[in-house]
């Protein structure tokens, strides 16, 4: 990680009262693809990590019982409570939790289905990425839906996809390798752009062609 957690914090929740507006194309779409490979069933807890705003943890909430969202950053999470309000969503749990600790506690029974997280995982050093698919697989989600800034190709800095100084993207196959390691198949991999990444990693299931 290039920054310690608390700075990580400290600067989303300084823009947490922008963030939704300044969003690319390439973002929506990989929340979109999120979304529809998270398919949470109505008796399913979804977990999502860097929650920040909401923009999965609030699209998938009509279709689960519950909605367990974790971030570091009290200023994006304020934000993700204040819509939730707004949109009259009540599953919508936004609480601290971090990728190495997501503090789930025996909230829905400690019980989750699915595990999602979009375009946060970049900000922790690869081993980090790794030791965040080992918590995400012990929680014990048959699916997890991870959509991130991840290279097909070589990085290529002049993009605007990260910022080299706060931003630490995995290759898509590192990715992959991670949840395999932890015993996922990994059933698909959406190519958004040579930068962006949508992985879906299931239990016993069958490994995409
Ligand atoms: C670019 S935002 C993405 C937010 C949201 N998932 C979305 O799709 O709009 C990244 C989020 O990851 C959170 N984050 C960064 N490092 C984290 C960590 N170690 N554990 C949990 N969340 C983290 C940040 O606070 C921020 O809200």
């Amino acid at each position: 990680m290039k920054r310690t957690v608390e700075d990580h914090a400290a600067r989303f929740s300084e823009k947490a009262a922008e963030y939704d507006d300044s969003k690319s194309e390439e973002y929506y779409a990989c929340a979109d693809l999120v979304v529809e490979h998270a398919d949470p069933g109505p008796d399913d807890v979804v977990l999502d990590l860097g929650a920040g705003t909401g923009a999965i943890a609030l699209a998938v909430a009509s279709d689960a019982e519950r909605v367990l969202a974790r971030d570091i950053s009290e200023g994006m999470m304020a934000e993700g409570r204040r819509k939730a309000e707004e949109r009259g969503i009540d599953n919508v749990e936004f609480a601290y939790g971090e990728f190495r600790d997501p503090e789930i506690g025996d909230n829905a029974d400690g019980r989750v289905d699915v595990v999602t997280s979009n375009f946060a995982l970049h900000h922790l050093a690869d081993a980090e990425k790794r030791e965040a698919i080992r918590v995400m697989a012990e929680t014990g989600a048959r699916r997890v839906v991870l959509g991130d800034v991840a290279l097909f190709e070589g990085p290529d800095p002049e993009e605007p996809f990260y910022s080299p100084d706060v931003d630490d993207p995995a290759t898509v196959g590192t990715l992959v390798e991670a949840f395999t390691a932890e015993g996922f198949a990994v059933t698909a991999v959406e190519r958004v752009h040579d930068q962006v990444a949508v992985i879906v990693a299931e239990r016993g299931a069958a490994i995409a062609g």
